[in-house]
């Protein structure tokens, strides 16, 4: 499915003064693959999206980005690529349509060609009925959908996308995943930063967790959730606020986690736990029985406390 190495990381690291943002990690990104970098606030994901986007320089290790150096080549490079950086950085005073033809001379793209393919990319994120607006008087929504629309006036080979969905109504989500999903048909190498578990689970082929700077873990959806939690969960609810007392008396059945308004059992048979928990009679108010997530599994690297 997936072609050459489009990128390569070895021992890359970020400093910010004293600070390791990004502490020595190593990857490989091959053509048409959509490669999702996860992590909790501050893992270093933004940081490494940086760095592949020529705007800010590696600390130390190797970095190649379509068999070039960032440092030395990153005009050339930025010219092949997409970047939807996290917060969006548009001209506010200019149109919608102008942020994306400006953006269009700014890669030496002929006139009427980059006013084609503004039009076209207007279209494909639905967002053609506010080509004259000004920017500013866009919802937030509106302007992520600008940015990434925006990331595509090259015809990048690969683009990076950094939180590309947060702020979106659950409509504009689905817009999106849709059109990412149609630029990987297109065989478009797509990395992607992410804090909602099912958009990863949906795009990515492939993708690492970050935290504190590192890999903690690699791998597809799927055997991230087997390697890292058990198939199913069994969610159960109680009248009875004691929810620490009642994990006690299920506890030999899986793993336990108490949260604030119901325990989960993690298990690879949620029925029979189901009804051995029925069994002791200790009331539950819903028992639930689910498939894991990748959630599941990234709680379970990550942990569930804010840091
Ligand atoms: N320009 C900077 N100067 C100093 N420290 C920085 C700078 N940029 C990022 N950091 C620090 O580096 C660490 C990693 O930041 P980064 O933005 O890469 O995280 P992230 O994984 O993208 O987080 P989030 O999910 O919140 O976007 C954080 O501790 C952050 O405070
Ligand atoms: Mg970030």
């Amino acid at each position: 499915m997936t072609g050459e190495r489009v990128i390569s990381a070895k021992g890359l690291a970020k400093r910010y003064d004293a600070f390791e943002a990004v502490k020595g990690i190593d990857f490989e990104v091959r053509s048409g693959e959509v490669f999702g970098l996860l992590g909790s606030n501050g893992a270093g994901k933004s940081s490494t999206m940086r760095m592949i986007g020529c705007v800010s320089r590696p600390t130390s290790g190797e970095l190649r980005v379509l068999g070039m150096d960032p440092v030395k080549d990153g005009s050339r490079i930025r010219g092949r690529i997409g970047v939807c950086p996290q917060f969006d950085n548009l001209d506010p005073d200019l149109t919608v349509r102008e942020n994306l033809y400006a953006y269009s001379r700014f890669f030496g793209i002929p006139r009427a060609k980059g006013r084609r393919r503004a039009d076209e990319l207007l279209e494909f994120f639905e967002i053609a009925d506010k080509a004259h607006g000004k920017v500013a008087a866009m919802s937030g929504g509106m302007k992520r959908r600008l940015t990434i629309a925006r990331a595509l006036i090259n015809n990048p080979e690969i683009v990076l996308l950094d939180e590309p969905t947060t702020g979106l109504d659950p409509q504009a989500r689905h817009l999106v995943w849709e059109r990412l999903h149609q630029l990987k048909r297109q065989g478009i190498t797509l990395i992607l930063t992410t804090h909602y578990m099912d958009e990863a689970e949906q795009l990515c082929d492939r993708l690492v967790i970050m935290r504190s700077g590192r890999f903690v873990a690699e791998g597809s959806p799927a055997s991230l959730i087997r390697t890292y939690t058990q198939p199913e969960v069994v969610e159960l609810r109680f009248a009875s606020d004691d929810l620490r007392a009642l994990a006690e008396k299920v506890d030999d059945l899986g793993r336990v986690e108490v949260l604030p308004d119901r325990l989960l059992i993690y298990t690879d048979r949620g029925n029979d736990v189901a009804a051995r928990v029925r069994d002791r009679a200790l009331g539950p108010s819903s028992v639930l029985v689910r498939r894991s997530g990748l959630e599941d599994a990234f709680l379970a690297l990550t942990g569930r406390d804010a840091r």
